[in-house]
């Protein structure tokens, strides 16, 4: 994985114009993404359904040299995650919240190669992922409630459980990269930075915005 104060920026699909998915998958890296980030959404963890393992997988056709990072805001990924791997994900994201076996889970992923994050949404403490921040390469810090793009970032739920990870992984000489996730733009991005996250994901921030390469530009020098 790169240095921590390497900026990544993972433009999220939720908000592309899926009528033009390829065109859209292109223009985000000709735009300058790093990463692609996938929202897998069942309709049980959170209230909305989005897509599965195929999306992945045509998503990776049309760009099989990009980072596919796969959110799985779904109850069991455990149940999931071969059909993700296979679909082409090269780090996939599963939450503390839902009740099945975690750590087994990220030791799937990480045996098939590919890197393993784990998340929380805005109300969860560090406290509960502790255990698994030894194993992990990337801890996604949600900074909205999951579930929808173009929502408001929560600023006084999320940055003091960015500032508490960052001391986690100094003092105990960890290695998990920072992401966060929702209502990342130019300010908040630069507000995440400042507590320690070096991964940013942006939906309609970068997607919706008027010039894409200038809108992931700015994030990533914010
Ligand atoms: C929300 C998703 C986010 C969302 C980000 O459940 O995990 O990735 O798509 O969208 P914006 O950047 O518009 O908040
Ligand atoms: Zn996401």
């Amino acid at each position: 994985m790169l240095n921590f104060n390497q900026r990544i920026i993972a433009p999220s699909l939720l908000a592309a114009d899926w009528s033009k998915l390829a065109d859209e998958c292109e223009h985000a890296i000709d735009s300058g993404a790093d990463w692609l980030h996938l929202d897998v959404m069942d309709g049980h963890f959170v209230n909305n359904i989005s897509f599965g393992p195929n999306f992945v997988k045509h998503v990776h056709q049309i760009v099989p040299n990009a980072f596919l990072d796969t959110h799985l805001m779904i109850e069991r990924p455990d149940k999931y995650i071969h059909q993700f791997i296979k679909s082409g994900s090269s780090n996939i994201t599963i939450h503390v919240e839902p009740d099945y076996e975690i750590e087994e889970t990220i030791s799937e992923i990480k045996k098939s190669g590919i890197t393993a994050g784990i998340a929380v949404n805005p109300e969860t403490s560090i406290e509960s992922v502790r255990p698994y921040l030894d194993y992990v390469d990337i801890l996604l810090i949600m900074t909205v409630t999951p579930g929808f793009g173009g929502q408001k970032f929560m600023i006084d739920e999320t940055m003091p459980k960015v500032k508490e990870a960052k001391e986690i992984r100094e003092q105990n000489n960890l290695s998990f990269h920072i992401q966060v996730d929702g209502g990342i733009c130019s300010r908040t991005a630069k507000i995440s930075a400042s507590y320690g996250a070096n991964i940013m994901v942006a939906g309609t921030g970068t997607f919706r915005a008027p010039n894409m390469k200038s809108a992931i530009d700015e994030i990533r020098n914010a």
